[in-house]
Protein backbone atom coordinates (compact mmCIF):
# COMPACT_ATOMS: atom_id res chain seq x y z
CA UNK A 1 0.00 0.00 0.00
CA UNK A 2 1.08 3.35 -0.68
CA UNK A 3 -0.87 4.89 2.54
CA UNK A 4 -0.78 4.11 6.11
CA UNK A 5 -3.21 4.34 8.98
CA UNK A 6 -2.62 6.52 11.53
CA UNK A 7 -3.28 3.12 13.61
CA UNK A 8 -0.92 0.86 11.82
CA UNK A 9 1.20 -0.01 14.67
CA UNK A 10 -1.39 -0.59 17.18
CA UNK A 11 -1.64 -4.20 18.76
CA UNK A 12 -4.77 -6.15 16.73
CA UNK A 13 -6.33 -9.64 16.73
CA UNK A 14 -7.67 -9.00 12.43
CA UNK A 15 -4.90 -12.07 11.67
CA UNK A 16 -7.51 -14.46 13.29
CA UNK A 17 -10.56 -12.38 12.11
CA UNK A 18 -9.36 -12.75 8.42
CA UNK A 19 -8.30 -16.11 8.63
CA UNK A 20 -11.87 -17.17 9.88
CA UNK A 21 -13.11 -14.89 6.87
CA UNK A 22 -11.23 -17.00 4.76
CA UNK A 23 -12.59 -20.33 5.54
CA UNK A 24 -16.23 -19.41 6.25
CA UNK A 25 -17.57 -16.62 3.48
CA UNK A 26 -17.24 -15.87 -0.30
CA UNK A 27 -14.14 -14.41 -1.55
CA UNK A 28 -16.76 -11.88 -2.79
CA UNK A 29 -18.49 -11.10 0.64
CA UNK A 30 -19.86 -8.30 2.28
CA UNK A 31 -18.39 -7.26 5.53
CA UNK A 32 -19.30 -3.52 7.82
CA UNK A 33 -16.71 -2.55 9.15
CA UNK A 34 -17.94 -0.51 13.04
CA UNK A 35 -15.74 2.50 13.66
CA UNK A 36 -14.06 2.54 10.72
CA UNK A 37 -11.47 5.04 11.18
CA UNK A 38 -8.78 5.25 8.42
CA UNK A 39 -9.09 2.42 6.91
CA UNK A 40 -6.56 0.01 9.19
CA UNK A 41 -8.77 -2.79 8.21
CA UNK A 42 -11.38 -1.28 5.52
CA UNK A 43 -8.20 -1.14 2.56
CA UNK A 44 -6.88 -5.11 3.59
CA UNK A 45 -10.69 -6.24 3.60
CA UNK A 46 -10.97 -4.56 -0.20
CA UNK A 47 -7.87 -5.15 -1.30
CA UNK A 48 -8.56 -9.44 -0.29
CA UNK A 49 -11.79 -9.08 -2.60
CA UNK A 50 -14.43 -7.65 -0.59
CA UNK A 51 -17.19 -5.89 -0.76
CA UNK A 52 -16.58 -3.31 2.34
CA UNK A 53 -19.36 -0.95 4.56
CA UNK A 54 -17.46 0.71 6.40
CA UNK A 55 -19.11 2.99 9.30
CA UNK A 56 -17.68 5.93 10.66
CA UNK A 57 -18.58 9.11 12.67
CA UNK A 58 -15.18 11.09 12.68
CA UNK A 59 -15.19 13.43 10.03
CA UNK A 60 -11.88 13.96 9.88
CA UNK A 61 -10.98 10.07 10.16
CA UNK A 62 -12.97 10.00 6.96
CA UNK A 63 -11.83 13.32 4.59
CA UNK A 64 -8.74 14.02 6.88
CA UNK A 65 -6.97 17.22 8.04
CA UNK A 66 -5.10 18.28 10.92
CA UNK A 67 -4.01 15.72 13.94
CA UNK A 68 -2.06 15.85 16.70
CA UNK A 69 0.58 13.40 16.91
CA UNK A 70 2.62 12.01 20.23
CA UNK A 71 5.51 14.41 20.79
CA UNK A 72 3.92 17.73 20.14
CA UNK A 73 3.66 17.12 16.57
CA UNK A 74 1.16 18.27 14.08
CA UNK A 75 0.70 17.06 11.04
CA UNK A 76 -1.87 16.44 8.05
CA UNK A 77 -3.63 13.16 7.91
CA UNK A 78 -5.71 11.52 4.78
CA UNK A 79 -8.62 10.12 5.74
CA UNK A 80 -10.86 6.81 4.80
CA UNK A 81 -11.64 8.56 1.20
CA UNK A 82 -8.85 10.14 0.58
CA UNK A 83 -7.03 6.77 1.14
CA UNK A 84 -9.27 4.44 -0.40
CA UNK A 85 -8.73 6.97 -3.95
CA UNK A 86 -4.88 6.60 -3.74
CA UNK A 87 -5.07 3.11 -3.44
CA UNK A 88 -7.82 2.98 -5.90
CA UNK A 89 -10.40 0.64 -3.73
CA UNK A 90 -13.05 3.30 -3.76
CA UNK A 91 -15.67 0.78 -5.65
CA UNK A 92 -15.18 -2.13 -3.12
CA UNK A 93 -16.30 0.40 0.19
CA UNK A 94 -19.47 2.02 0.83
CA UNK A 95 -18.52 4.57 3.74
CA UNK A 96 -21.29 6.01 5.73
CA UNK A 97 -20.67 8.76 7.87
CA UNK A 98 -23.01 8.06 10.84
CA UNK A 99 -23.04 7.33 14.67
CA UNK A 100 -23.39 3.50 14.53
CA UNK A 101 -26.03 3.67 17.54
CA UNK A 102 -28.37 6.79 16.04
CA UNK A 103 -29.65 5.02 13.31
CA UNK A 104 -31.37 2.27 12.47
CA UNK A 105 -31.28 2.10 8.53
CA UNK A 106 -28.56 -0.64 7.76
CA UNK A 107 -30.02 -3.51 5.88
CA UNK A 108 -29.54 -7.35 7.45
CA UNK A 109 -27.73 -9.06 5.29
CA UNK A 110 -23.78 -8.64 6.02
CA UNK A 111 -21.80 -11.69 5.48
CA UNK A 112 -19.65 -10.55 8.49
CA UNK A 113 -18.98 -7.29 11.02
CA UNK A 114 -15.55 -6.32 12.56
CA UNK A 115 -14.94 -3.80 14.89
CA UNK A 116 -11.61 -2.47 16.40
CA UNK A 117 -11.74 -0.85 20.09
CA UNK A 118 -14.74 1.11 19.33
CA UNK A 119 -17.70 0.45 21.51
CA UNK A 120 -15.24 1.76 24.33
CA UNK A 121 -15.81 5.15 23.39
CA UNK A 122 -17.06 7.53 26.29
CA UNK A 123 -19.78 9.10 23.56
CA UNK A 124 -21.28 5.41 23.47
CA UNK A 125 -21.51 5.06 27.27
CA UNK A 126 -25.11 7.15 27.03
CA UNK A 127 -26.25 3.13 25.74
CA UNK A 128 -25.87 -0.24 27.19
CA UNK A 129 -23.40 -2.19 25.61
CA UNK A 130 -25.70 -4.57 24.57
CA UNK A 131 -27.04 -2.31 22.18
CA UNK A 132 -23.78 -1.71 20.42
CA UNK A 133 -23.43 -5.79 20.32
CA UNK A 134 -26.93 -6.61 18.95
CA UNK A 135 -27.06 -3.54 16.39
CA UNK A 136 -23.97 -5.52 15.30
CA UNK A 137 -25.35 -8.78 15.26
CA UNK A 138 -28.24 -7.74 13.23
CA UNK A 139 -26.32 -6.99 10.29
CA UNK A 140 -25.69 -9.73 9.93
CA UNK A 141 -26.98 -13.12 7.81
CA UNK A 142 -27.53 -16.57 9.57
CA UNK A 143 -24.32 -18.31 8.26
CA UNK A 144 -22.13 -14.79 8.76
CA UNK A 145 -19.58 -14.06 11.54
CA UNK A 146 -19.18 -11.44 14.26
CA UNK A 147 -15.97 -10.71 15.10
CA UNK A 148 -14.98 -7.90 17.78
CA UNK A 149 -11.87 -6.82 19.55
CA UNK A 150 -12.20 -4.30 22.58
CA UNK A 151 -10.85 -2.87 25.28
CA UNK A 152 -10.48 -4.68 28.50
CA UNK A 153 -10.13 -2.63 32.04
CA UNK A 154 -6.60 -1.62 33.17
CA UNK A 155 -7.58 1.55 34.58
CA UNK A 156 -9.92 1.51 38.36
CA UNK A 157 -12.59 3.63 36.27
CA UNK A 158 -12.64 1.12 33.73
CA UNK A 159 -13.98 -1.24 35.99
CA UNK A 160 -17.54 1.17 36.50
CA UNK A 161 -18.03 1.14 32.95
CA UNK A 162 -19.63 -1.91 30.81
CA UNK A 163 -17.92 -0.83 27.62
CA UNK A 164 -14.45 -2.24 29.11
CA UNK A 165 -15.75 -5.69 28.81
CA UNK A 166 -13.94 -9.20 28.68
CA UNK A 167 -14.53 -12.58 26.63
CA UNK A 168 -16.96 -13.97 29.10
CA UNK A 169 -19.07 -11.00 29.83
CA UNK A 170 -19.28 -10.52 26.32
CA UNK A 171 -20.11 -14.13 25.98
CA UNK A 172 -23.73 -13.32 27.73
CA UNK A 173 -25.00 -10.95 24.63
CA UNK A 174 -25.00 -14.39 22.40
CA UNK A 175 -27.91 -16.38 22.71
CA UNK A 176 -28.92 -19.91 21.19
CA UNK A 177 -28.39 -18.93 17.38
CA UNK A 178 -24.84 -18.07 17.91
CA UNK A 179 -21.24 -20.39 17.86
CA UNK A 180 -18.90 -18.53 19.66
CA UNK A 181 -16.25 -19.84 17.96
CA UNK A 182 -12.46 -18.10 19.35
CA UNK A 183 -12.15 -15.94 22.71
CA UNK A 184 -8.61 -14.78 22.89
CA UNK A 185 -7.06 -11.85 25.48
CA UNK A 186 -3.90 -10.23 26.37
CA UNK A 187 -2.61 -9.87 29.55
CA UNK A 188 -1.66 -6.28 30.35
CA UNK A 189 0.70 -4.68 27.90
CA UNK A 190 2.38 -1.51 27.28
CA UNK A 191 1.81 0.48 23.79
CA UNK A 192 3.76 3.47 22.57
CA UNK A 193 1.84 6.97 22.37
CA UNK A 194 -0.10 7.12 19.11
CA UNK A 195 -2.68 9.28 17.66
CA UNK A 196 -5.67 9.50 20.09
CA UNK A 197 -3.93 8.54 23.48
CA UNK A 198 -0.88 10.59 23.68
CA UNK A 199 1.50 8.84 26.02
CA UNK A 200 2.74 5.70 26.50
CA UNK A 201 0.14 3.48 28.00
CA UNK A 202 -1.12 0.21 29.27
CA UNK A 203 -3.75 -2.01 27.41
CA UNK A 204 -5.56 -5.07 28.23
CA UNK A 205 -7.78 -6.39 24.45
CA UNK A 206 -10.03 -9.32 23.79
CA UNK A 207 -11.37 -10.74 20.82
CA UNK A 208 -14.58 -12.27 20.46
CA UNK A 209 -15.24 -14.44 17.37
CA UNK A 210 -19.26 -15.88 17.01
CA UNK A 211 -20.81 -17.19 13.64
CA UNK A 212 -24.61 -17.05 13.21
CA UNK A 213 -26.23 -20.49 13.02
CA UNK A 214 -29.97 -19.00 12.58
CA UNK A 215 -32.07 -16.04 12.61
C1 LIG B 1 -9.74 3.05 18.11
S1 LIG B 1 -10.44 3.75 16.67
C2 LIG B 1 -10.10 2.63 15.45
C3 LIG B 1 -8.73 2.11 15.53
C4 LIG B 1 -8.64 0.82 14.85
N1 LIG B 1 -7.43 0.19 15.18
C5 LIG B 1 -8.98 0.98 13.37
O1 LIG B 1 -8.28 1.67 12.63
O2 LIG B 1 -10.02 0.45 13.00
C6 LIG B 1 -12.17 3.44 16.88
C7 LIG B 1 -13.04 4.21 15.90
O3 LIG B 1 -14.40 3.90 16.20
C8 LIG B 1 -15.17 5.05 15.94
N2 LIG B 1 -16.44 4.93 16.66
C9 LIG B 1 -16.62 4.75 17.99
N3 LIG B 1 -17.94 4.71 18.28
C10 LIG B 1 -18.61 4.85 17.11
C11 LIG B 1 -19.99 4.91 16.76
N4 LIG B 1 -20.95 4.83 17.70
N5 LIG B 1 -20.32 5.07 15.46
C12 LIG B 1 -19.37 5.17 14.50
N6 LIG B 1 -18.04 5.16 14.77
C13 LIG B 1 -17.65 4.99 16.07
C14 LIG B 1 -14.29 6.20 16.45
O4 LIG B 1 -14.68 7.44 15.89
C15 LIG B 1 -12.90 5.74 16.00
O5 LIG B 1 -12.57 6.25 14.73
Amino acid sequence: MQTQSLWEHTLTFFPQFLAALREQVSPDATIAVIGASDGKFVLPLAAAGYQVIAIERDPLALHGGDIQLPGDVRARALGLNDRLKVEQLDDRVQVVEEDFLQTDSHEAGCDAVWTSCSWHYSANHTHPLADFVTRMQRLIRPGGLFGAEFMMPVEERHHLIEHYTSPENLSRHFAHNWNIQLTLRTSEFAERAHVGQLHDHQHRMGLLLAARTSK
